[in-house]
């Protein structure tokens, strides 16, 4: 059984898509045994309150330091035995110690299709805002292993969105979630629970 925990900071559409797919039978012997959230009250967590998943907020504000943060978030993941941390929607940094005791076990959603639209301020529309600015006519989404810097890891999966002429950020943002994020997310922690997935330097094999 693979037990992830999973990192979230909004309306949790991307939780939901994995607690559908582990409904759905799609991910077999996987289970979530933990939703913690960056910010209280958010949708996220009533979608897991909701299936009778623990959930709580630990907020980065609460902490004086990053290591202290860290130390928490790494206490409360271990002691629910979590071996897969899936950030889903989830808008916090984490540090050194978090990145080094999770390393190569964490996985990031990113609304676009890194190495483009990604990066420090890169989160929730502001992607599609610059996709639709930029002109570009592909989009999508992307999985990757997380390290330190944000959206750099390792690429899992990639999935490719078409930009439409009379696209606004938010209907490009609808389609990506739904024609990209709740694909590939599922798909990449299907892979993982299977250890298919092969980290060669940079790139990431599927077996
Ligand atoms: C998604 O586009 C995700 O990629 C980004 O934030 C958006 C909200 O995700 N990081 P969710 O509905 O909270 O899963």
């Amino acid at each position: 059984m693979l037990n992830i925990g999973v990192l979230v900071s909004g309306g949790g559409s991307n939780l939901q898509a994995i607690m559908d797919r582990i409904e759905s039978g799609y991910l077999k012997n996987v289970q979530i045994v933990t939703v913690v959230s960056s910010k209280t009250g958010v949708y996220a967590l009533q979608r897991a309150q909701e299936h009778g998943i623990n959930n709580t907020c630990i907020s980065r504000k609460s902490f004086e330091s990053m290591e202290a943060y860290d130390d928490a978030l790494i206490r409360h993941f271990d002691a629910h035995k979590a071996d897969l941390v899936v950030m889903a929607g989830f808008l916090s940094i984490l540090g050194e110690s978090f990145n080094k005791f999770y390393d190569k076990r964490v996985i990031n959603i990113h609304p676009s299709l890194i190495p483009a639209f990604c990066g420090k301020g890169f989160y929730g529309i502001i992607p599609h805002r610059h996709v639709i600015e930029s002109g570009v006519k592909v989009t999508g989404a992307t999985v990757h292993f997380v390290e330190l810097e944000a959206d750099t890891g390792p690429i899992i999966l990639q999935k490719a969105v078409y930009v439409e002429d009379e696209d606004t950020p938010e209907s490009l943002q609808k389609r990506v979630m739904e024609q990209a994020e709740w694909e590939i997310l599922p798909e990449a922690i299907k892979l993982y629970a299977e250890n298919r997935l092969v980290i060669e330097g940079r790139r990431v094999k599927i077996v």
